[in-house]
């Protein structure tokens, strides 16, 4: 097949990340006869370097003309840079908004894996992680308080400020149906979180979503309450499969459910639309503190090149070659600087990215 990749390296060890994937993907079209042709774009600090604005619309339509999205990360050291002294839709995290609701990006998957070689990195017990957990976050990523109407007054002297969540039943069944259709390709148990004992829109969201599992009868669905399932991902992660819930508390959660993978150098994202195009990403920032160094871990960024390959293209013998290759080379004992561990053996970015390659 031929396809069209944007590549928006971004900042900070974007860049250096991203490179690894591509050499990756290459190694792919390579091996199975595939073609791809990329275009490189600007988002976030250096696109406010180049043109002054974090995504040009120019970028944004060129992305949209294409098949898949990759990226690095956005945004630099938020306490000093020259980027954040400007007005918040100006900053390199608005780039972010912007192409999500400019793709039409409804849906945020984030796999929370506990590699089995990586299990000393976890921070729960042993007698918690058990044989490892394998959970996907499905978040969604273009309603609720975050695209509500947000304003701050002064009302007889007192500061007030308002957050609007929102939600129709349509933006509530388009990512139910997500999940439902994830859930079957997995462990075919979908738990959706909500706080319906307090939010009017969690309680359409049960509503909707209990609607939708008819046309999933060989899917299980249970609800909870998201303070709950915060404990829960900690007391028992293994009880999940899929995690579907609204915009901010997927933010919350799914940082969570990282974490007690023990490794954000590892953790991949997709976020998906009605269509094939997607936007692909790791979970972690720009990491300005470790930037040019070349230590960051490309695993993360290789793995959601994978989730590229398999939701975007149907390409998924590739994507499993992929995830393969780099259990693989974990289980040889390759490790960044970030998940490395007694008696192993220390790896750059360049050459974790050679390794994997390699191995496909
Ligand atoms: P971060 O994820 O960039 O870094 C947190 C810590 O993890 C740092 O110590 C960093 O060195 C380490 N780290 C992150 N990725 C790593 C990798 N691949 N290999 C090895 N170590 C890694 O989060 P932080 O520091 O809160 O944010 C830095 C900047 O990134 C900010 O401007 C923030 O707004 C932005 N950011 C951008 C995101 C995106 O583009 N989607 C997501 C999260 C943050
Ligand atoms: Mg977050």
């Amino acid at each position: 097949m031929t396809g069209k990749i944007a590549l928006i390296p971004g900042d900070g060890i974007g860049p250096e990340i991203v490179a690894e994937a591509k050499k990756v993907l290459d190694t792919v079209a390579k091996k199975y006869g595939h073609e791809f042709e990329y275009e490189t774009l600007l988002m976030g600090g250096c696109s406010i370097d180049a043109y002054g604005e974090p995504l040009t619309e120019e970028s944004l339509e060129k992305a949209k003309a294409s098949d898949a999205v990759l990226l690095g990360a956005v945004g630099g050291n938020v306490g000093n840079s020259r980027w954040y002294q400007v007005a918040p839709n100006l900053r390199p995290e608005a780039g972010l908004l912007k192409i999500r609701k400019g793709l039409g990006l409804f849906a945020n998957i984030r796999p929370a894996k506990l590699f089995s070689q990586l299990k000393d990195a976890c921070p729960l017990k042993p007698e918690i992680i058990g044989d490892g957990f394998d959970i996907v976050m499905m978040r969604e990523l273009t309603g609720g308080v975050y695209f509500g109407e947000h304003k701050t007054e002064e009302i007889d002297g007192i500061r007030k400020s308002t957050d609007i969540m929102a939600y129709d039943e349509n933006e509530i069944k388009r990512i139910a149906v997500k999940a439902f259709e994830v859930a079957r390709k997995r462990g075919k148990n979908v738990t959706s979180v909500d706080k319906a004992n307090v939010l009017d829109t969690s309680r359409l969201w049960r509503a909707v979503v209990d609607e939708v599992a008819k046309d999933y009868p060989d899917v299980t669905v249970k609800h909870m309450l998201v303070d709950n399932c915060a404990m829960q991902l900690v007391m028992n992660p293994r009880q999940f499969d899929v995690i579907l819930t609204e915009n901010m508390f997927g933010d919350i959660l799914s940082d969570e459910a990282s974490m007690i993978t023990g490794s954000i150098g590892m953790l991949s994202s997709a976020s998906l639309g009605a269509g094939k195009l997607g936007l692909y990403e790791p979970s972690h920032g720009s990491a300005p503190d470790i930037a040019g160094k070349g230590i960051a871990n490309p695993i993360a960024t290789i793995l959601s090149a994978a989730m590229l390959l398999r939701y975007s293209f149907d390409l998924d013998e590739e994507a499993k070659a992929v995830e393969t290759a780099v259990e693989e080379v974990l289980k040889a004992g390759y490790r960044t600087i970030d998940i490395m561990s007694e008696g192993m053996t220390q790896v750059g970015t360049v050459s974790m990215g050679d390794l994997i390659a390699e191995k496909i």
